[in-house]
């Protein structure tokens, strides 16, 4: 069911620092901020030769991720997200499994354009999974 990793997502306080460090100290390609309103976060994607590095922002009060940064202030990982073939069938068989979608349940459009479904941490080894159609 797996395919590719897609991005290893890291919660950061500044975005101007994590981009500073990705580009200017590790001399990484770095894309430009993107706002994401409707995920309470603003992204750059880090292009790395087999995969890339999504720093996350809060963008808003309510961010997904502010709790998260509140416990973890210097940043840190958030999520791994992983390729599937067809979301629909890879919610249908996690649920089936046992497995916990969080929200509603139905794929919504991530920061690539393409659907994407976040996974209970609980039931994958204290890991918040993100699952994006390739
Ligand atoms: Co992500």
């Amino acid at each position: 069911m797996l395919g590719r990793l897609n991005h290893v997502a890291i919660a950061v306080p500044s975005l101007e620092q994590g981009i500073r460090t990705y580009r200017d100290v590790l001399g990484a390609k770095v894309s430009r901020p993107q706002a994401e309103p409707a995920h309470g976060v603003t992204v750059v994607f880090v292009e790395l030769p087999n995969t890339k590095i999504e720093l996350l922002e809060p963008l808003g009060d309510a961010s997904p991720i502010k709790g998260f940064l509140d416990k973890n202030p210097s940043g840190g990982i958030h999520h791994v997200c992983y390729e599937v073939a067809d979301i629909i069938a890879a919610r249908d068989r996690l649920k089936a499994e046992g497995a916990r979608i969080l929200g509603d349940g139905e794929p919504r459009i991530g920061a690539h354009g393409k659907p994407v479904l976040f996974l209970h941490p609980k039931d994958f080894s204290g890991t918040l999974v993100e699952l994006e159609q390739a």
